[in-house]
């Protein structure tokens, strides 16, 4: 991707539907035999990575452009999720439990290492187990058998894990009994997730605060169920449009979703309106302020809009230090936006952010989705050409970026070498 920074970006985006819920929610088809239909759903690379395993795994869909799809799992064809699609993507770890609820048994690959750090399953499996599955780990494989089915019971998350979360409340809707998540995640996704789970018959409650009660039932049916913006992605662009100094109307998003991130977008100068269809971000003070951050599980910063804020950071009136609690090697945008000019410096888990006057293209590589993106920030404010290398980390999780963008004044184009 080519970029000619130092234009501000004026104008709409419409965002798109939430990459992070659709992910289970596909998964959760696997929970029916009856056809659901999903609304909103984003076409990104990982959905159609998922797409791909279940239908392997036995699922049939039809697609639209508009963002709608149809899946039915009439007959399943085999409980195994093969290495070759859970490496294309970690999320695929979500078939386990419902695999293991409904079918009984599972052999899904272990993920592997991931860019941004170890990102261990260890609270899937412990959790499974607990409810009664047998799980070996042979050759690279997660090998889980439940016979006599799962039994619920009190699962303590000793981390709030999202996709740990997900895969357990899969588990416990078809479970004998009551399962008590505690600590659990606590995200916007986690909410709807269990909204649509309910819609399909399922009983499920305190989705949202730290303790989820899943009380079992015998089966789920079919239903209707439009996937929520995507907060990640609104936040990107609000970033975007204060970085650049522009006004953006990020149509169709939720501020609720990312009140604390908006607060904290305040100190640093950049304001928003609420409309009754989205929300206007630009930046009130011609400086922008210092604001150090934190990342921590919902309602805390997001980690994944800590790359973005850097970059936001990199053009500040003095220091900030922003410090990653969620992974640990999720700092590699930092060389690269180094070599743009930015000051940063790393200790451990933190990065201290010294503001710079300006930043300067260069040619750029990306390493994981959100380190993409915000050099893709970075390059839309920088002065002169940035070229991003491997794009395809951007795809697997921003719905038409360039288009949109380009459609808000970015000069942006695509080539192949
Ligand atoms: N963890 C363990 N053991 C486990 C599970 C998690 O040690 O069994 C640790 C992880 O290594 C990490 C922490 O717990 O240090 C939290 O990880 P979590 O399980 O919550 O992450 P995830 O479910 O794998 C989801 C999102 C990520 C997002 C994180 C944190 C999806 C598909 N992915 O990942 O999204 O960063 O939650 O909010 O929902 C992205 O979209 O770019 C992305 C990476």
């Amino acid at each position: 991707m080519r970029i000619k920074g130092s234009v501000p970006l004026n104008g709409t985006i419409e965002i798109s539907g939430a990459k992070n819920l659709a992910l289970p929610v596909l998964v959760a088809t696997l929970l029916t035999d009856d056809k659901i239909i999903l609304k909103n759903v984003p076409h990104l690379s990982d959905i159609t990575s998922l797409l791909d395993l279940l239908t392997y795994l036995g699922t049939v869909y039809n697609f639209q452009q508009n963002g709608t799809i149809e899946l039915l799992t009439k007959s399943l064809k085999t409980t195994e999720a093969p290495y070759d699609y859970v490496r294309k993507m970690r999320a695929s770890i979500l078939v386990l439990g419902p695999l293991v609820a409904k079918y009984k048994e599972a052999k899904v690959s272990l993920p592997g290492g991931c860019a941004i750090g170890a990102r261990s399953v260890d609270l899937h499996i412990k959790a499974l187990r607990q409810m009664g599955t047998e799980i070996s780990i042979d050759n690279g494989y997660i090998n889980a058998k439940a016979p006599k089915g799962l039994t619920g019971c009190d699962i303590i998350f000793p981390i709030a894990t999202v996709t740990g979360t997900e895969n357990i409340i899969m588990a416990a809707v078809l479970a004998k009994g009551t399962t008590n998540i505690i600590n659990a995640a606590m995200e916007p996704e986690i909410v709807a997730f269990c909204d649509l789970l309910n819609c399909m018959g399922a009983s499920i409650s305190g989705q949202g605060t730290s303790t989820i009660v899943v009380n079992g039932v015998e089966s789920l049916h079919g239903t209707e169920f439009t996937i929520i913006p995507d907060r990640i992605e609104t936040g990107t662009f609000a970033i975007a449009a204060a970085v650049t100094n522009g006004k953006l109307f990020l149509k169709n998003c939720k501020y609720s979703h990312l009140a604390s991130f908006f607060e904290t977008l305040f100190l640093t100068g950049v304001v928003h309106e609420e409309k009754e269809d989205g929300l206007i971000v630009y930046r009130k003070s011609e400086k922008i302020k210092p604001v150090d951050i934190q990342t921590a599980p919902y309602p805390g910063f997001p980690t994944d809009l800590q790359a973005q804020y850097t970059v936001l950071m990199s053009l500040c009136k003095g220091a900030a230090s922003i410090t990653e609690n969620i992974f640990e090697n999720r700092f590699m945008h930092i060389p690269e936006l180094t070599r743009m000019g930015a000051n940063i410096s790393v200790h451990g888990k933190t990065a201290v952010v010294t503001g710079v006057n300006k930043l300067n293209g260069a040619p750029v590589m990306a390493t994981d989705l959100r380190a993409s993106v915000s050099l893709l920030i970075a390059g839309l404010v920088a002065e002169g050409e940035t070229i991003i290398n491997r794009l395809y980390h951007i795809d697997r999780g921003y719905e038409n970026i360039d288009e949109k963008l380009r459609n808000c004044g970015a000069n942006i184009e695509r080539f192949s070498v």
